[in-house]
């Protein structure tokens, strides 16, 4: 598959055209930011690191029914995925008080909590990504009623998949953020990433955590995190 124009630069990822229109190539980067990129830093091997786990993780989906974007992977950096067109929204699940659930509400981090939450915030960088519901979605036509049941049913399966395999590595997830897009015949399937970038993982026994609220705050260690986690997963 041959390598054409860059579509799109993101802040951890540029996306390139192939001679296939139907793929695209995506190539992750070492850059970081935070807080709608007023934070910005690298976290050396990071790129690597986040194409190679989010593709394990995607296969993993794959096998228990969860339809991705998952072509290939061609190198280090760099997977073939299928194009599609992204549906505007961020898909938040959560199983535990964290982050900016437990700012909101003022519960403290790692507050366990009944039922796990969903949250969908619109993406528009320039609003700062602000939350929505299901009425918003509806009205400003985000997704149809259909589109947005099919994102919630692969949500919480993702949520039952992955917390099944990372308990047996030691690993609590503690909440996470999907994307889904539409191929060309209008199919809805997971794509963009799953990493520590867009997850957070602590150690269930040390409740150390291993994801990027390491560069966020500026906890320190944030490589070796990354590592860990790869390391969990992959073994290397
Ligand atoms: P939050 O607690 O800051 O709302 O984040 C919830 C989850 O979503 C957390 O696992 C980190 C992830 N996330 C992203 O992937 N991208 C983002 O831009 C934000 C704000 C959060
Ligand atoms: N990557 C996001 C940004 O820069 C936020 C985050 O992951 O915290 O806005």
């Amino acid at each position: 598959m041959e390598k054409r124009d860059q579509l799109y630069e993101g802040k951890a990822k540029k996306v390139f055209a192939t001679d296939d229109p139907e793929v695209v190539l995506v190539s992750y980067k070492d850059d970081a930011t935070a807080f709608n990129g007023q934070k910005k830093g690298t976290i050396l091997g990071k790129g690597a690191i986040n194409n190679r786990v989010t593709n394990h993780l995607m296969r993993l989906l794959e096998h228990h029914g969860v339809p991705t974007h998952l072509v290939r992977e061609l190198s280090e950096r760099e997977t073939l995925v299928r194009r599609v067109s992204i549906v505007p929204l961020e898909v938040i699940v959560r199983n535990v008080a964290a982050g900016s659930l437990s700012k909101r509400l003022g519960l403290a981090e790692g507050t366990p909590m009944q039922k796990t939450v969903l949250e969908f915030c619109y993406k528009d960088d320039a609003l700062g990504d602000p939350m929505v519901n299901e009425y918003h979605i509806a009205a400003m036509r985000w997704a149809t009623e259909a589109e947005l049941d099919t994102i919630c049913r692969y949500s919480l399966k993702v949520n039952q998949v992955l917390g099944d395999y990372l308990k047996d590595l030691n690993i609590q997830l503690i909440d996470f953020k999907l994307e889904f897009g539409r191929t060309a015949d209008g199919t809805v399937i997971l794509a963009d990433e799953i990493s520590p970038d867009t997850c957070r993982f602590w150690d269930t026994v040390t409740r150390e955590k291993l994801d990027k609220d390491r560069f966020r705050r500026d906890l320190g260690g944030v490589e070796d995190a990354y590592q860990e986690i790869m390391k969990r997963l992959m073994g290397e």
